[in-house]
């Protein structure tokens, strides 16, 4: 039987099939009813005026209008894909979370690549951090690990993220640059903040510009704690290594691609993945406790450092395939929530004070850029283990209570309850303290691991970070912000210091930069920031 002879037909529920006369199914409104003619407005007389009576039109166009959501406040362009999870071995000894028990064991996955600072159709290669968020669907419960493929964060406290991230979108009054960090306000924040600056020199090396998703790190940044069947908690690192290496390109490189394709990462992962080559990445931990915390000088809280891996080798436990691109961009890869608050029992947060921000801020984002409370109603975000609560209504409420009880304890015998021992436990730290706005001093030395990461380069990479300074710099508009970077630099590596500067023209160097004078107002006021013209 060929398409053109398809007749109308009642299914076994009784549903009526209907085929248009080329044996298509007949279009129809959102509300079922055929459509006849999706072509021409209803008018009166064939040159005549419209008829608001046209039902079709005024759907099809509504809803056309209303086709836009807000875009994500950061990491607004992204491209996901789906695959799943393999643990290698049991990690009982470490975690509860059921999806390290069995080796072998599959979770399904979904993971979304993205750009920081760029907006929605920005280009793929700009020079930026990239998001590596993941969620594991896990038989207790979504775990998002929101990663980027950065191990270091700029900030060190949360309330510090409307800054950086005002400071790197365009600025409000011209509304460019677009989607790079080559502009006075970002530099200005930057060098007015010296916690920045290990991150600033991974962002301004070539990590910043991967070949592809398929050739990128990523990283969990923050400590948090593993917590096994007794209770007992071990500090974790997380590190996601991707099977085909680490692989960038150069910046003028990157230039030319962003003309000649901006869509170049997304259109790799989806070539790979259409094409059977499945990207793969390792999920590697450090594990170490406190006693090996407390060996550092720095603060394992303090997410602007990392825990070098020779001091700490990493140790892989499973390996993240993707295999299978979204049947629709904007139900899967746009509404797709990430919140680093989704944790299954056995992994629980640490104090890094940027971690316990993010556990309020990506539930409240996801609320305005979803439109309501009820976005876990979205199959991309529905958890894929049975699941059971007596939240109802609101917005767009996909599932209520079924039957009369919609509260517990409740004398109908209908469940669902808590459970003391399948439940959720959060790890039972020892704290007390004064309630004080106050960096701790462990988190002071904001130059050792930029030097160090400086240091490990080779040296056609160390030429690539001074380019990419100079060239950022060389952006700048205002000259004392130029040479606060150079003098942060002197405290980084003075010979990286000496090449920036002369190539931004410098007759002389500048004083090192005192790390204790990092906001602006700690800063006497500069003659030359008063009198630039722009
Ligand atoms: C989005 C990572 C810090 C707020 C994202 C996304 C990633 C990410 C990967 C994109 C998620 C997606 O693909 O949908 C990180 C990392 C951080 C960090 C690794 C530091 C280590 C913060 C902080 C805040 C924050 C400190 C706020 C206090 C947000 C918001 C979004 C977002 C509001 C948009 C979420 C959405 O609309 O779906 N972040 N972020 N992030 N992040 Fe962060």
């Amino acid at each position: 039987a060929t398409i053109h002879d398809q007749k109308p037909h009642r299914g076994a529920g009784g549903e009526l099939h209907q085929f248009a006369e080329d044996g298509m199914p007949v279009l129809t409104t959102a509300q079922g009813g055929p459509v006849s003619d999706d072509q021409n407005t209803l008018r009166l007389g064939a040159r005549g005026p419209a008829l608001i009576e046209d039902f079709h039109f005024r759907e099809k166009i509504f809803h056309f209008d209303h086709e836009r959501i807000p875009e994500r406040v950061v990491h607004a362009r992204g491209y996901g894909a789906h695959g799943y999870f393999e643990t290698y071995e049991s990690l009982a000894a470490y975690t509860r979370a059921d999806l390290f028990q069995r080796p072998g064991e599959r979770t399904p996955a979904f993971v979304r690549f993205s750009t920081v600072a760029g907006s929605k159709g920005s280009f793929d290669l700009a020079r930026d951090v990239r998001g590596f968020a993941v969620k594991l669907y896990t038989q207790q419960g979504n775990w998002d690990l929101v990663g980027n493929n950065i191990p270091v964060f700029f900030i060190q406290d949360a309330i510090k993220f409307p800054d950086v991230v005002h400071s790197v979108k365009p600025e409000p009054d011209r509304q460019f640059p677009q989607a790079q960090s080559a502009h006075d306000n970002f530099w200005d924040f930057i060098t007015l903040t010296p916690e920045s600056m290990h991150m600033i020199m991974w962002v301004m090396s070539d990590r910043a510009i991967p070949r592809s998703f398929r050739f990128m790190e990523g990283f969990g940044v923050h400590t948090f704690r593993l917590v096994n069947a007794a209770d007992e908690s071990t500090f974790v690192k997380f590190h996601w290594k991707p099977k085909l290496g680490l692989q960038s390109v150069a910046w003028n490189e990157a230039v030319k691609i962003n003309g000649a394709d901006p869509d170049f990462h997304r259109r790799d992962l989806w070539q790979s993945i259409q094409s059977g080559n499945f990207p793969e990445w390792e999920l590697c931990v450090q594990l170490f406790d406190q006693d090996f915390a407390d060996s550092f000088d720095f603060d394992i809280l303090d997410p602007t450092k990392i825990i070098p891996e020779e001091i700490l080798p990493v140790k892989p436990i499973g390996r993240l395939v993707l295999d299978r691109m979204p049947e629709n961009f904007f139900a899967e890869t746009e509404q797709v929530a990430f919140m680093t608050q989704n944790v299954p029992p056995g992994i629980d947060f640490s104090n890094d004070p940027l971690l316990q921000g993010r556990n309020f801020s990506y539930l409240d984002t996801q609320l305005k850029r979803l439109g309501g409370p009820n976005f876990t109603h979205l199959p991309i975000n529905a958890p894929k283990c049975p699941f059971h609560n007596f939240q109802q209504d609101g917005h767009m409420a996909m599932r209520n209570p079924v039957g009369r009880a919609n509260y517990q304890p409740n004398s109908w015998n209908q469940g669902p309850r808590e459970s003391p021992v399948q439940g959720y436990r959060h790890f039972p730290a020892e704290e007390q303290g004064q309630k004080v706005r106050l960096r701790p001093e462990s988190f002071a030395d904001h130059y050792s691991q930029a030097r160090q990461f400086y240091i490990s380069q080779t040296p056609p990479e160390q030429r690539h970070i001074a380019a990419a300074l100079t060239f950022e710099l060389s952006k700048v508009e205002t000259p004392v912000i130029r040479e606060r970077m150079v003098s942060h630099l002197m405290n980084i590596d003075e010979t990286l210091a000496s090449k920036v500067g002369h190539a931004l023209g410098f007759q002389s160097m500048p004083k090192p930069a005192d790390a204790a004078t990092p906001t602006r107002q700690d800063l006497e006021p500069s003659p030359a920031l008063s009198i630039v013209e722009r």
